[in-house]
């Protein structure tokens, strides 16, 4: 079987390496995967949202199956465009992916359907959205309603604060068409939780619970970044809360895509917060959570391949889906400065043993070595029968990566380690 992977971050790399342990995979293409990924399948120079040159390529190098991971091409149609060649794919279609591609639309879901999420409001003109801004209670949550590589949503703690954010989403264009839009929304509190779940548009099976560490430095603080590591399980994701989100948002959520004509089929992705009123759904977004991936597939036991393939042709429920039970934590290494300015092109050195444990983004091959490309360069997953041990395995690999001007938080897992504590 040949098997396309479209993106080329630690996500998909983790994809790879998953897919790649199913016996009838001969062949596995990325594109353009990176200089890392190339180690395990072949990587070929076609961008994410090149569309048609994806679905050529596919065509022309008789792939079987073809796995879209980032969100982009997911809005864009690129499971659309394939299917529509006959060529089986994993991934929502564009009409589904709709639920991360607009954050107006994913609120005017759950409100229509009940689903708990943070009170809002959707605006298209500015001067609406100003004087909203000027009355609500701060903090306030402004979100431009587009994709904006996960920047797009500030939390406003002053006034001040809340009219540049607006000014800038729906005046300056900083996220382009993506601010034609904005939501405004009440602050929430509480420990956040990701769920990804795989769905076929009739059972939805959710794979088992991480935590994400967003900002760029020690102890939550400094830039929103796109994850600096990861831990699963997480341990606010008690069975009780599990529980009342199945039946509160992951059915319903199925429920409510179908009702409106919009079946989605692929891996949804709840980023949940566990509010003093129940768990409330923050985000939701049409594929795998990156560096969640990076946690979740190394601790599934079930072929990740047999069940993507049960979710294209709709049976998943004959499926049953596994995890270890088992704690993973994944450490992302960055390039100093990421996410603003930093340089690239370093030497990546790192002992042969803990190849398979290594996710890599940010690579590149230069003269036959393996150089930093990127802001987050790679990832490094370890797995352990307790968190503790799991963090101290994952941070025991990261001494043994090297590349200069390497940056990475040193407190992975460690509010996860807290919860555990205070139970
Ligand atoms: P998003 O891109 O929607 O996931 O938002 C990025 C981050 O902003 C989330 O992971 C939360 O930490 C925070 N956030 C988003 N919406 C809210 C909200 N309504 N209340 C509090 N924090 C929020
Ligand atoms: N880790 C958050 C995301 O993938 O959007």
């Amino acid at each position: 079987m040949k098997v396309l992977v479209v993106g080329g971050g630690g996500r998909e790399h983790a994809i790879i390496k998953k897919i790649k342990q199913n016996p009838r995979v001969e062949k596995i293409y990325a594109l353009s995967g990176n200089g890392g990924i190339a180690i395990d399948a072949e990587c070929v120079n076609i961008g994410a949202k090149d569309i048609d040159g994806i679905v050529e390529f596919a065509l022309k190098n008789e792939v079987d199956y073809a796995i879209v991971a980032p969100d982009d091409p997911l809005v864009l149609g690129a499971v659309d465009a394939l299917e529509d060649k006959g060529i089986a794919c994993f991934g929502p279609r564009a009409n589904a992916a709709v639920i991360e591609g607009s954050k107006a639309f994913a609120k005017n879901l759950m409100k229509k359907y009940g689903i708990p999420t943070a009170g809002y409001e959707v605006f298209d003109s500015m001067d609406d959205a100003l004087a909203y801004a000027e009355k609500s209670p701060l903090p306030v949550v402004i979100k431009a309603d587009g994709l904006a590589l996960g920047k797009g949503v500030i939390i406003a703690q002053s006034r001040e604060e809340a009219v540049s954010a607006v000014k800038s989403m729906m005046m300056d264009k900083v996220f382009g068409k993506s601010g034609d839009y904005v939501v405004i929304e009440e602050f929430m509190t509480g420990p956040e939780v990701s769920v990804l779940a795989f769905t076929d548009g009739k059972t939805i099976v959710p794979m088992i619970s991480s935590m994400d560490h967003k900002r760029a430095g020690d102890g939550d603080v400094g830039l929103n970044t796109g994850g600096m590591g990861t831990v699963a399980p997480n341990p606010y994701y008690t069975e009780e809360i599990a529980k009342i989100c199945m039946e509160r948002i992951f059915e319903p959520t199925v429920r409510a895509m179908n009702a409106e004509g919009r079946k989605f089929k692929g891996c949804l992705y709840f980023g949940l917060m566990i509010t003093p009123d129940g768990p409330k759904v923050v985000e939701y977004n049409c594929r795998f959570g990156d560096p969640e991936t990076q946690v979740v597939l190394p601790l599934l036991k079930t072929d990740l391949l047999d069940i993507m393939r049960a979710v294209t042709e709709e049976r998943l429920s004959d499926i049953k889906v596994e995890f270890e039970n088992k704690h993973a934590c994944c450490v992302i290494m960055a390039s100093e400065g990421y996410p603003s300015d930093y340089d690239k092109g370093y030497a990546i050195k790192y002992p042969k043993e803990l190849e398979t444990k290594i996710f890599f983004a940010g690579a590149a091959r230069k003269d036959g070595e393996l150089v930093t490309n990127g802001g987050r360069v790679l990832g490094v997953t370890a797995i352990a029968d307790s968190l503790q041990s799991a963090i101290d395995a994952a941070y025991a690999d990261v001494e043994r990566i090297e590349f200069d001007n390497a940056y990475y938080r040193k407190d992975i897992g460690k509010r996860a380690l807290l919860a555990t504590e205070v139970k």
